[in-house]
């Protein structure tokens, strides 16, 4: 028998129909909102590349397409959401319209790091879209223009969520079973 990855998951959150749909729906809204405008889709490496690829084919504009990647400084500065960047957008964001794609947003911190970095290449717009929102763990207020769920207080995998890099790859959104959780 393959292994199927499926079946290390306690409960499912979010069926893969539910998901795409909803990224369809977010497709067609941006596609409304950024008619006429220039277009920048910049995802978060490595959680937000699976949802990016199907937004951006949801999404009928021209658009850039580009991808950063971070790093946390580690334990100790991980509270203040203090990054660094690993690889940064190829792409120059001056006068241009940028959305960033994230996976999900927990406490803001990261992502509200990552806001200012960019606020600072003075892009026209500069918005945040969210597959997912954990909104009971927010430290840091943001405003997340496009949100596809929002989510209970549970550590969740799949559609480019990962436990030590696992379970990207599942279709859906779920919950592992607890005994393969470590600490
Ligand atoms: P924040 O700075 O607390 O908002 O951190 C958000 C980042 O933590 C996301 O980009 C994810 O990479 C990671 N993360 C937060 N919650 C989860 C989860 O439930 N599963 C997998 N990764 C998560
Ligand atoms: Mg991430």
């Amino acid at each position: 028998m393959p292994y199927d990855p499926l079946e290390d998951l306690a409960e499912v959150l979010i069926p893969a129909d539910r998901i795409l749909h909803r990224v369809i729906e977010l497709g067609a809204e941006i596609s409304r909102d950024y008619d006429g405008k220039d277009l920048v889709l910049a995802g978060v490496l490595r959680g937000a590349s699976f949802f990016l690829t199907d937004l951006a084919r949801a999404i009928s504009l021209p658009i850039a397409v580009d991808f950063i990647s971070i790093s946390s400084y580690g334990p100790a500065t991980k509270a203040s959401g203090v990054v660094s960047i690993r690889k940064d957008l190829d792409e120059s964001v001056g006068g241009r319209d940028l959305l960033l794609v994230e996976d999900i947003v927990d406490t803001g911190l990261t992502l509200s790091y990552l806001l200012q970095i960019l606020r600072a290449r003075q892009p026209a717009s500069l918005q945040v879209c969210a597959l997912l929102d954990r909104k009971v763990r927010r430290i840091i207020d943001l405003p997340i223009a496009y949100r596809g769920f929002e989510i209970p207080e549970r550590f969740v995998v799949g559609y480019g969520l990962d436990y030590n890099q696992r379970y990207r790859n599942l279709p859906c959104i779920g919950v592992l079973k607890p005994e393969l959780m470590i600490g």
